[in-house]
């Protein structure tokens, strides 16, 4: 006889005078003279709680209406009423309470009302019970939607690539190595761990970008994206690395590089405008206690076109700035995040590309420019967060990328699949990489990426 609702569709419509069935956690409990109790109920739906007042006259007022603590189980039912106190329009007047799991508050750890990230990150699964937390979830479930409706009004094909692999995709070495070997007694051949009698007689890895593997879907289905986990053994312990992140690297035959980044541009854009529209509570949360500057910094990417240049005047503006970097600035060398940030944050104030970077410090499969010296690559910076996006035209010329791949140290027999795209069919494609927790961070206004994935595996 009572209507199960969610509290977020509940208090959107307030259906008046219903008999309304929540079930939720307790966020507060507060007895009133007078014989009767408010509880907060939260159901995780939205960051607004639900007021449900419980009178004396309940048949398990005492016995455990009046014992409820922060944390516990309950479903309440009852009727939906007008709220006579301030803070809220509607109320629920209680009728039937039921205890589905006890809290303990002698030892149920989150009774406070804020609680420091440091310590919530000693308890994971916990912690999406907080109100930053659960908002950050919800934030992420909203974007993580929002980019498959991107893509999918776009005609873009959603391709999943492989987790186990046997090619490391950026070169860098920075891989997990999965095996079935004998960590205590390896094959050894020449001083060296034999991979030839491992699961895949060959060393496999993590991924740590389904790039490649999108090229080949690409070059047959014309657009595709792919979505999923990346894993790099990173020795960088900062606010922004993750061993195990999620990354979404769209893929377009006959596109170029002016190409890929404007589809970044507007990609970014209608990720952040799905969430102000979708998430306006939590970003009001946000911008409250977490991060003043949130509101401007969504506005700032939305309503302004993206900043682009080349690395070679980045470096050119980075050697005029007056002041001191830590790491010296010179045409050659990859730009540090105190660079990226400089330009992001102050030269420019909104997102810039950087387009056109050494041929010698990118990855073999970007494509090498006329000039000999560059390669057609695109980052996208933001203030805040640095680094967002690299991605770049490909390197779809047979002999050129035979040249790249000897230069870069790797093997030409590990990459006669990928070689292959270009002898049979090849064509023009480009692509990006988003790291998707970076987006959350920005998003959000939270300062460490541990934050916003919910069990993070770092350093
Ligand atoms: O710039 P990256 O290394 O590019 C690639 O992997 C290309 N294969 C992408 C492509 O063209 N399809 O990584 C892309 C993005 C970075 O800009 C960053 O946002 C994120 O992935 N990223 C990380 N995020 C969290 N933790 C890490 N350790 C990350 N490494 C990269
Ligand atoms: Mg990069």
């Amino acid at each position: 006889m009572f209507k199960f609702m969610r509290i977020a569709p509940l208090l959107m419509a307030q259906p008046l005078d219903t008999a309304l069935e929540v079930k939720g956690w307790v966020r507060t409990r507060r007895d009133a003279k007078g014989g009767f109790s408010f509880l907060e109920i939260n159901d995780g739906s939205c960051l607004a709680n639900l007021q449900v007042v419980a009178d004396s006259g309940l048949v398990n007022y005492e016995s455990e209406i009046k014992r409820l603590t922060t944390g516990c189980a309950v479903r309440v039912a009852g009727d939906l009423v007008v709220s006579p106190a301030r803070g809220q329009a509607v109320e629920l007047r209680c009728r039937e309470l039921t205890v589905y799991g006890w809290a303990p508050a002698e030892t149920y750890p989150l009774q406070k009302k804020h609680h420091s990230f440091e310590f919530l990150r000693s308890m994971t699964h916990l912690r999406p019970r907080t109100n930053s937390l659960a908002a950050v979830a919800r934030i992420r479930s909203a974007l993580a939607l929002a980019l498959h409706r991107f893509f999918a009004e776009r005609g873009f094909f959603y391709v999943h690539t492989p987790i186990i692999t046997t090619n490391d995709c950026e070169g860098a070495g920075e891989m997990f190595t999965v095996t079935a070997l004998d960590l205590n007694n390896l094959p050894r051949q020449d001083d060296r761990v034999d991979f030839s009698r491992d699961f895949f007689g060959r060393q496999a890895s993590l991924t740590v970008s389904g790039q490649l593997e999108a090229e080949a879907y690409a070059l047959a289905l014309g657009n595709v994206y792919t979505f999923g986990p990346t894993f790099r053994a990173e020795h960088s312990n900062t606010s922004r690395h993750l061993a195990e992140f999620w990354m979404v690297e769209p893929e377009m035959a006959f596109c170029d590089l002016a190409g890929d980044v404007d589809l970044a541009e507007e990609f970014l854009k209608y990720l952040l405008a799905s969430v102000q529209t979708e998430c306006a509570a939590e970003l009001t949360l946000f911008g409250q206690f977490i991060d003043p500057g949130l509101h401007d910094r969504l506005a700032m990417v939305l309503e302004q076109d993206f900043a682009r240049i080349t690395y070679t005047e980045a470096v050119d503006r980075l050697l005029k700035a007056d002041r001191a970097f830590e790491f010296p600035v010179r045409w050659g060398a990859d730009l540090q995040s105190e660079h990226e940030r400089y330009l992001a944050e102050e030269v420019f104030k909104r997102p810039v590309v950087v387009t056109d970077y050494p041929r010698a410090i990118k990855p073999f499969y970007m494509r090498t420019n006329d000039d000999g010296r560059t390669v057609a690559a695109m980052d996208i910076l933001l203030p805040g967060v640095g680094e967002l996006i690299g991605g770049s035209q490909r390197e779809e010329r047979y002999d050129v990328l035979l040249e790249r791949l000897a230069e870069t140290g790797l093997r030409q027999e590990d990459y006669e699949w990928y070689l292959d795209l270009r002898r049979y069919g090849s064509a023009p494609h480009a692509g990006f990489g988003m790291g998707f927790e970076r987006l959350v961070q920005f998003a959000t206004g939270m300062a460490n990426i541990r934050e916003v994935i919910p069990f993070p595996r770092a350093r």
